[in-house]
């Protein structure tokens, strides 16, 4: 039976539950894969940080032990950031050797270039774990949906912010309180900025969508926002509308070109991602033939994203045994144009205070008019001091003819303050 051996890069969360798993189904490993699988090094950072269970011998700081070892056919990295893992999957495939990663900051931008080199060298370049960590999604979007159109991938891709949202939502947690607690848990990254401001999920937006619609789009084509902005009294009103707030990636391929979009949305208590709780993923996927399809499980941690790594190291294993890597590498085969932000139309919930007075209401609603903003529905809530609390709930309208609307209104002497403006899907 033959024996693939594989280069290890990083031994984190993630490298350490590839290394256990590895480890776990030794065994198996050649009726599952069709070859034993071996590490045959690992690359880290600190050399002497003491690793437990780890066979001390396979540990390296160089990479040249890796990259000009002839025997390692496939290299793991999941070290994260963008350089020096840039460079150092570009020099692996130039090398013949195909790649595993779970690395969504460099894919959302170089990805295109990674995968380019992976098509002329003829190996494998499979990313499975960096969308939704142990959610099978990148496959099913590129292989078992390729029969469809997709027109629409709409997810909640990052655990700690559904975690933080949901503390509030239930428990009445702060937003400070509910992010300690996600840290606390290990959720959110040290530096908790890409999770909370939308980035980690805009990157992962990014990825699906260039595999759902065959064309390419980057992180910065991605409008992205977070949730630091969502407070208690929006989580109040959204129960009151038998609704929930999300953080929701969603991405569109309309007849005007592909929209990208990271933002919480205020969603019905009725959609399928309502229900997605604590640090849970889920991805929902509308397909001409298909129809809805939904993943939904654990979007990060050492299992899981070991879990999807494993799964593509299978995959290369099998294909290195075929001799047919580089089978499927880039699937984007068209050229559409990214739809400008401001085009975009949404539903919007907004929260402000006004004099209450008569005639305040109707000049309310002739600026909405005036930038063709249209209302589907006022609330006027309790009255203090003289200021009325009023809830806003639009049609669908362009950004841009909201973000007039909105600065006009707050030229207005009448409104007092606009407290929160969030979209409804
Ligand atoms: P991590 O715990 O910080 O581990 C990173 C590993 O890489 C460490 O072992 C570190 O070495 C090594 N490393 C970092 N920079 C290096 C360098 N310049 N040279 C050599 N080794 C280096 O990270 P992680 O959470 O496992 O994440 C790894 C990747 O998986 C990232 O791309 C991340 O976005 C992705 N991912 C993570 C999750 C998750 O749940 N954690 C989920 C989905 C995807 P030392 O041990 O010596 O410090
Ligand atoms: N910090 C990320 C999250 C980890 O909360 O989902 C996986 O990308």
């Amino acid at each position: 039976m033959r024996t693939v051996k594989a280069g290890l890069l990083g031994l984190g969360t993630v490298g350490g539950g590839v290394y256990k798993l590895l480890e776990r189904q030794k065994e198996e490993m050649a009726d599952k894969a069709g070859a034993n699988v071996e590490i045959a090094g690992i690359l880290v950072h600190n050399i002497n940080k003491k690793r437990e269970g780890v066979d001390a011998a396979l540990l390296t700081d160089r990479w040249e032990d890796i990259i000009e070892n002839e025997e390692i056919e496939l290299v793991i990295e999941v070290m994260g950031g963008i350089e020096p893992a840039r460079t150092l999957i570009r020099e692996a495939l130039l090398a013949g050797k195909s790649v595993v990663t779970a690395n969504k900051d460099l894919l959302a931008v170089y990805g295109e270039e990674l995968l380019a080199i992976a098509e002329e060298q003829k190996t494998d370049l499979l990313f499975e774990a960096a969308v939704a960590g142990g959610i099978p999604i990148m496959r099913p979007l590129r292989q078992c949906l390729a029969g469809n159109e997709i027109t629409e991938v709409m997810g909640i891709v990052n655990g700690t912010t559904n975690y933080i949202l949901t503390k509030m939502f239930e428990q009445g947690m702060s937003f400070e309180e509910a992010l300690a607690k996600a840290t606390e848990l290990g959720y959110a990254e040290a530096d908790p900025t890409a999770d909370i401001e939308g980035l980690d999920a805009g990157r992962k937006v990014a990825i699906m969508a260039s595999s759902a619609f065959h064309s390419r789009v980057v992180f910065d084509d991605v409008h992205v926002e977070g949730i630091t902005k969502i407070t208690a009294q929006d989580i109040k009103y959204a129960k009151e509308f038998d609704s929930v707030i999300k953080l929701v990636g969603i991405a569109r391929n309309t007849g005007e070109g592909v929209e990208a979009c990271v933002y919480p949305m205020l969603l019905s208590g009725e959609h399928p991602l309502a229900s997605v709780r604590n640090s849970f993923n889920a991805v929902l996927v509308h397909g001409d033939a298909v129809d809805d399809v939904m993943f939904y499980g654990r979007g990060a941690g050492e299992f899981p994203t070991a879990s999807a790594v494993m799964g593509d190291v299978i995959d290369v294993v099998r294909n290195i045994v075929c001799g047919c890597t580089g089978r499927i590498t880039c699937t984007c085969y068209r050229d559409i144009p990214v739809k400008k932000f401001d085009d975009i139309r949404n539903k919007f919930f907004l929260r402000m205070r006004a004099d209450d007075q008569p005639g305040v209401l109707a000049s309310i609603a002739s600026v909405f008019g005036a930038h063709k903003v249209s209302i589907s529905k006022v609330v006027q809530k309790i009255v203090t001091d003289g200021t009325a609390e009023l809830v806003i709930v639009t049609d669908a309208v362009k950004e841009y003819h909201m973000q007039n609307a909105l600065e006009h209104l707050m030229c207005m002497k009448a409104v007092k303050e606009i407290g929160s403006v969030i979209r409804e899907y």
